[in-house]
């Protein structure tokens, strides 16, 4: 790597600013950064899943339109992703090949089922706040693309996030039956959100060179803790118990403690033998190959159009 483009780069990045796309950046940075966002990306298309199994069973007109709208927004979101992800170099068919043939990483938390409506509910809450915990600084990453697509994507999960707590209040002002509906939901998701943040400090390879770049600003461990501490008292407004009989507050750490996350079963659902995984590859599989008559239609409009403006 030249030495005066990287003593350029280096001051860019302690100085606090923005790398562009057309700024001269070390391999290592742009391959950590296509690395993240198209696991990113292919998350928020991967997250539709889930979720989307419940558009047709939604409770009420008023919970599918918003259900709808969620998704479509997800959808969204990996679309900007691909796009800052294409501004490094790379293509977004080869980042979905890899997607679909099973070698990229996506989130964790889609490869568990969603069993009943509240869960639906306990996404918005759960799963959703932690992804807002662990993006909102990322809207100040070093790289300028990301950072512009994580502002918008952080407003709409905070729609998400809210409307995910509303369907869980209106649960738990009903009967007997919907209150334990939104308790064996929140069991089921709460520890796989801890696990969202990713493995703890000692144990994450990438952090140290991430946090030097600017890329990652907060570390897995603090947006884990910070996570708890906002929660905590939004479950017990909600009237539901966290299942973690060791989860209190510490006077001295100014935290909450917390219990054991089961490491062994996150890496187990990481490496594609979770109790989804599966299911969800071959049904973005299926999509994708289904779409393939709209791909078509797309590009000969778009042949069609160059050509006219050639005559
Ligand atoms: N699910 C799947 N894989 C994970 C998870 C997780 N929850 N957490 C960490 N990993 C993977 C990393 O991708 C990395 O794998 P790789 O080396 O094969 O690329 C490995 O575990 C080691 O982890 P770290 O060293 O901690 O990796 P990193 O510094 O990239 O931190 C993190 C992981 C926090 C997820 C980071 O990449 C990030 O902030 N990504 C952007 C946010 C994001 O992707 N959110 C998706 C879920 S939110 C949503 O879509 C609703």
């Amino acid at each position: 790597e030249p030495p005066e483009l990287m003593a350029k780069f280096d001051a860019r990045i302690d100085a606090d600013g923005r790398i562009e796309p057309q700024d001269w950046m070390p391999d290592a940075y742009r391959k950590t950064l296509v690395r993240q966002i198209s696991q990113h990306a292919h998350s928020e298309i991967v997250g539709m899943l889930p979720e989307g199994n419940w558009i047709s069973r939604a409770p009420s007109l008023k919970r599918k339109a918003i259900l709808i709208a969620k998704v479509q927004d997800e959808g969204g979101h990996g679309q900007y992703l691909y796009s800052a992800a294409e501004t490094l170099g790379v293509s977004r068919a080869d980042l979905l090949d890899a997607l679909h043939s099973g070698k990229a990483k996506y989130s964790s938390i889609f490869n568990y089922p969603t069993l009943n409506w509240a869960d639906v509910g306990t996404i918005g809450w759960l799963v959703d706040g932690a992804a807002i915990m662990n993006q909102v600084p990322l809207c100040r990453c070093s790289y300028g693309p990301y950072a512009r697509a994580m502002i918008r994507v952080c407003k709409e999960e905070s729609f998400h996030q809210r409307q995910g707590y509303e369907a869980l209040l209106v649960m738990m002002r009903g009967t007997e039956e919907q209150k334990a509906m939104v308790q064996d939901s929140v069991n089921r998701w709460w520890w796989k959100c801890l696990a969202m943040f990713g493995p703890p400090d000692a144990d994450s390879p990438h952090s140290a060179q991430g946090m030097r770049w600017g890329i990652k600003r907060v570390s897995n461990d603090d947006l884990r803790q910070k996570f708890i501490d906002a929660t905590v008292p939004q479950a017990k407004v909600l009237g539901i118990t966290l299942p973690d009989p060791d989860l209190k507050w510490n006077e001295e750490r100014g935290h909450y403690d917390y219990g054991q996350i089961d490491w062994d079963e996150f890496w187990t659902t990481v490496n594609g033998n979770g109790p989804c995984n599966k299911e969800r590859l071959s049904t973005r599989v299926k999509a994708h190959n289904d779409g393939q008559w709209v791909r078509d239609a797309a590009l000969a409009h778009a042949r069609k159009q160059q050509q006219r403006a050639m005559k």
